[in-house]
């Protein structure tokens, strides 16, 4: 069986979004929304991807990277059917070519499955999906002769009859890619917009006799075509409501959807609650019986089950069972906090290990630290990790107690079962079982008065 191909279009401007930034490198939630059409690709069963660039190609093809199999560029956007023909070499004439746009991140893979079928099961050389709109003004209209495909009409070269079509062409396809390359080598540029419109090959095909067809989909959500900043939150709250739902469904408990924000690669176990004002990131994978917020942010970490993260930050950060973090923490890229640990208020930890049972519950930062088991951190205390040039590692044994405001200044280690005095300034090592004391002792002055009183 011939490969799966598909050609994302991703060569226009976006001028309306009014933006340096190319329009399909815009994101929906946490993610580009050109990542959405090719993961819906996929998901359908995609075997190789390529995008069609042009407008700022060398950024996009960056941002883009290896998640398609190659590129064509379109140096000029001179319409749909001409960027088609950019990637002629890759579509070959083997097989089916999908055609999706850049621009449309809520397609599902669900849809083009069904599409695919619909397609092979009536042996067409073209089907598009349309949607029936109450405005469909913008879109390229279906216009149908005795009920079957006759031809797609743009808005701009439409009569005033075909205006009143409701039926839009969605600008998902698949063709018979013989039967494409054929057809686009007939293509004209004689429209409103002197464009080479991919529209055309269809009614180019049908002309021929060969079969088009069209699937009507019915949920217009999936076809939102951004072109604007308006469109674009749209989209994010639809994506948003449709994440949310799939979670619940799951058995998360989303105490205000409108107002919690997930990925769509984030993994969350059933009888955690999410609270308002949670936005959670990436890869983030979430345990059981976890209260999550209110008012946090979670990008790309791992949380395991019964945590507590109340209004707090953290960053490709990991958290064991039964640990409380916040309220107000940072946990920073990799820190690995274990099981049964505090980390409290306005602490923050940035590449450390903090082991099972250990106490962080104020006002402290540990950076670039190994924290053993059970120890507790006295309010205030600093890592003093960088020197303005290098960064140096703090290491801390099981049971040990560091005082209230100490300093301790790395390369160093407390050992064991070693307290530090609060005030300390502790800079070489202290043994396992002792009590550092680095603070100049407390002298009082009896009688003492202002020299001027
Ligand atoms: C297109 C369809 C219209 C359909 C609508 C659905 C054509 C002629 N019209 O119109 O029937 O209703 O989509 O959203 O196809 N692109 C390129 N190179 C170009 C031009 C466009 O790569 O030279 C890309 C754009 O980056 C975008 C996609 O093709 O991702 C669609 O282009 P756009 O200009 O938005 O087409 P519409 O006018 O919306
Ligand atoms: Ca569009």
């Amino acid at each position: 069986m011939s490969k799966t191909k598909v050609v994302v279009l991703a060569a226009g401007q976006g001028t309306r979004m009014k933006s340096k930034v190319p329009k399909v490198l815009h994101k929906v939630l946490d993610k580009k929304m050109i990542d959405y059409v090719i993961e819906a690709a996929k998901e359908a069963g995609a075997d190789e991807i390529c995008a069609v660039v042009g407008h700022q190609s060398a950024m996009v093809k960056a941002m883009i990277g290896d998640s398609v199999s190659e590129f064509a560029v379109q140096k000029e956007q001179l319409g749909t059917g001409h960027a088609v023909m950019q990637a002629e070499s890759f579509m070959g004439t083997d097989g089916d070519v999908l055609v999706l746009c850049g621009d449309t991140p809520l397609i599902t893979g669900k849809t083009i499955k069904e599409l695919f079928d619909s397609h092979r099961k009536d042996g067409n050389s073209a089907t598009v999906v349309s949607v029936m709109l109450d405005d469909p003004s913008g879109y390229g209209r279906i216009v149908r002769n005795n009920n079957s495909f006759d031809k797609i009409v743009e808005q701009k070269d439409a009569s005033d009859e075909e205006k009143e079509i409701k039926e839009i062409n969605t600008g998902v396809y698949v063709f018979k890619a013989s039967d494409l390359a054929e057809s686009l080598k007939e293509l004209k540029n004689d429209n409103a917009q002197n464009e080479y419109y991919l529209t055309d090959c269809l009614e180019i095909m049908k002309n021929k006799g060969l079969n088009v067809g069209v699937m009507i989909a019915d949920d217009e959500n999936e076809f939102l075509g951004i072109n604007s900043k308006l469109q674009l939150a749209q989209a994010t709250k639809i994506m948003k409501k449709r994440i949310n739902e799939y979670h619940m469904v799951n058995g998360v408990t989303i105490e205000d959807p409108d107002n919690t924000y997930i990925g769509k690669d984030v993994v969350i176990k059933p009888d955690t609650v999410i609270l308002p004002g949670t936005v959670i990131e990436g890869k983030t994978e979430i345990g059981t019986d976890c209260i999550i917020g209110p008012n946090s942010r979670i990008t790309n970490s791992i949380i395991k089950d019964c945590v507590t993260v109340q209004a707090s930050v953290l960053l490709s950060a990991e958290v064991d069972n039964y640990t409380t973090i916040g309220p107000f923490a940072y946990l920073r890229p990799n820190s690995k906090i274990g099981e049964h640990v505090k980390i409290g208020d306005f602490v923050e930890i940035k590449n450390s290990t903090i082991d099972d049972g250990t106490k962080v519950s104020h006002l402290t930062y540990v950076g670039d630290s190994d924290v053993g088991k059970n120890v507790n951190f006295g309010c205030g205390t600093v890592t003093v990790n960088y020197d303005g040039k290098n960064k140096f590692r703090t290491t801390i044994g099981d049971n040990a107690f560091i005082g209230c405001n100490t300093n301790l200044i790395a390369p160093v280690t407390v050992k064991e079962n070693a307290f530090t005095a609060a005030g300390s300034t502790i800079t070489f090592d202290v043994p396992e079982g002792s009590l550092s004391i680095a603070r100049a002792k407390q002298v009082n002055k009896p009688d003492w008065r202002r020299v001027n009183e």
